[in-house]
């Protein structure tokens, strides 16, 4: 029995060693953490359960038959994470550069399939060559099995990746698929072709790390949701992540306990709305005083910045939290933003997490470029999204309300539960400004014709003198505008509007609305799926 439990410790290690102690080294060296640490790192401790640790290649070609480490470069298993139970896999780039072949591509479809029947979360930690090139289209077909299973598995189990290494070519196209991405700073970089075949082919300059390193991919690209540090915060911000998503669609999001009233109030929001209506504020200023413990956790932070989006707790339950943002090109809903939203919309709903949105957006930005880019087809997703979003919804308008975009931001007509606006709210279908310019245009005119027949024969008003008159007309409608319309009553008399709300009690109302809606059952016709526009 001795030589057969040594021959297993001795498997074991080899194993373990993966593609030596100077490759090792070298990692260590750029920063990273090896593969299992990684996964020591991210799962409860001691919960790892390895799977398919002894699974070679079977390649034989350019010599692979003489170059063979079990496990095949990629670890694969399951464990815990806040005591739930994940899958993980974490390539390893000391044995052939983390690049995916037949064998442990096979290792991560049987961990997929295995994630899927019981309903848990996979996590992938990605660093990786891409495609073993010695493999050849085997490789490729192994990239297409996972791919084909992200996209089966995509709203029945949270996917998230993290880049933690090189992720070229067909590479990508997982992450791409999964909920979230998480990018390490410095170590990381994520694109279809790299600086070299984009010299030859477009005569462009770029480094890895100007064309797909964490902050371009955070903040231009809006590929990744989170820039991390290092690995370990990386991998920290995953366990933080799914400690705000149910482990399948089928769950409800983890609650727990707090020690914030649920009726706190908090009379700072009571004076937050700046005297001037163009004045901006900080809407994450807001949120914090809204939610359990000031806590907002941000999706995109560094991304299309006039939208917020992101996980916080009310009464310890997980929502969503979607927020224009005034402080940033006044909330505007431009293509980015529209998408952002979107996206995160229905990951919410996917997952049974509520969705709560303050609103505050002036409209749709204008523009050549936008309207050039779609902004039609892209600013329908975010309609499209909350339109078909069966979660518990919650509205609440702080300030701006205007136009198509008052439509959009979960209004009470997309079937939203809950809608509440503040006694500051400006609900009309557009600003008291633009609004007079058109209706008012012929009466303006006329303003002035009047003005100058009144004039003595001969003597007519300089150009001076007819935009005084036209500026003083002009204020006296804008006022009667801003008087009549610029205010949540007229939506309230509708019953657009369930309840004009004192701001300081809007966390108090807001919780009580989710425990009324924690039975709330919705369901779409029955279709074989909708047809977003993308
Ligand atoms: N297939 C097989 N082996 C690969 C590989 C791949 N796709 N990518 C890297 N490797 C191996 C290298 O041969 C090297 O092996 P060695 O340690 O025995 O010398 C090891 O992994 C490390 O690669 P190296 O190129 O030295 O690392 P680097 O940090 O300088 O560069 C990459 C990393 C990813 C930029 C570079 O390896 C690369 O361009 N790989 C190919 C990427 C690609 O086009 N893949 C196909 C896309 S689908």
């Amino acid at each position: 029995h001795h030589t057969k439990l040594a021959e297993l410790a001795a498997r074991n290690a080899i194993a373990e060693e993966g593609g030596g102690p100077e490759r090792r080294a070298r990692e260590k060296k750029a920063g990273k953490l090896s593969a299992r640490e990684r996964i020591e790192f991210l799962l409860d401790e001691g919960t790892f359960e390895e799977t398919d640790k002894f699974v070679t290649h079977r390649a034989t070609d350019f010599g692979m038959d003489q170059q063979r480490v079990p496990g095949d470069g990629f670890i694969t298993g399951h464990g815990r994470i806040h005591g739930r139970v994940v899958f993980v896999f974490a390539q390893d780039f000391t044995v052939f550069g983390g690049s995916l072949s037949e064998a442990n591509a096979a290792k991560i479809v049987k961990m997929m399939d295995m994630a899927a029947r019981v309903g848990a979360p996979v996590i992938g930690l990605n660093d990786s060559g891409g495609a073993r090139i010695q493999e050849g289209v085997v490789s490729l077909a192994g990239y297409t099995d996972i791919f084909l299973r992200n996209t089966l598995s995509s709203g029945v189990i949270p996917q998230i990746s993290a880049i933690m290494g090189p992720c070229a070519g067909g590479a990508v196209y997982s992450p791409a698929i999964t909920d979230f991405t998480v990018m390490t700073e410095k170590t990381s970089y994520m694109f279809v072709t790299g600086p070299d075949v984009i010299k030859t082919v477009t005569h462009e300059d770029v480094t890895k790390a100007e064309l797909g390193g964490a902050v371009t991919h955070n903040e231009i690209s809006g590929v990744a949701h989170f820039m991390a540090h290092d690995d370990q915060e990386c991998l920290a911000t995953v366990r933080e992540l799914l400690s705000f998503i149910p482990s399948n669609n089928l769950d409800d999001p983890p609650r727990r306990p707090t020690q914030d009233p649920a009726d706190r109030a908090d009379v700072a929001l009571d004076t937050m709305i700046p005297e001037e209506s163009n004045q901006p504020y900080d809407m994450v200023d807001v949120i914090r005083r809204v939610v359990d413990d000031g806590y907002l956790f941000e999706v995109q932070e560094h991304y299309a910045r006039n939208i917020v989006v992101g996980f916080a707790r009310m009464n310890g339950r997980p929502v969503g939290i979607v927020a224009n943002q005034p402080a940033v090109l006044a909330g505007v809903l431009d293509i980015n933003a529209s998408v952002k939203g979107a996206r995160f919309v229905r990951f919410c709903d996917a997952f049974n997490i509520p969705l709560i949105t303050f609103e505050d957006v002036p409209g749709f930005m204008p523009g050549v470029q936008q309207e050039h880019g779609g902004i039609i087809r892209h600013g329908a997703k975010l309609l499209y999204a909350f339109a078909e979003a069966t979660v518990p919804k919650m509205t609440v308008i702080t300030r701006k309300a205007y136009g198509g975009a008052y439509c959009v931001m979960s209004s009470k007509h997309l079937r939203t539960d809950w809608n509440i606006a503040w006694p500051t709210a400006e609900i009309a279908v557009m600003g008291p400004e633009g609004a007079v310019n058109i209706v008012y245009k012929r009466e303006l005119d006329a303003v002035v014709r009047r003005a100058q027949a009144v004039m003595p024969q001969g003597v007519s008003l300089t150009e001076e003198q007819k935009l005084e008159v036209l500026a003083e007309a002009r204020r006296e409608k804008v006022e009667e505008f801003r008087e009549r319309f610029a205010n949540p009553y007229v939506a309230a008399e509708r019953g657009y509007i369930d309840a004009v709300i004192r701001p300081s009690e809007t966390r108090r109302h807001l919780n009580t609305a989710l425990d009324m809606l924690g039975t709330k059952r919705e369901k779409n016709p029955p279709r074989k799926h909708g047809n977003i526009p993308l």
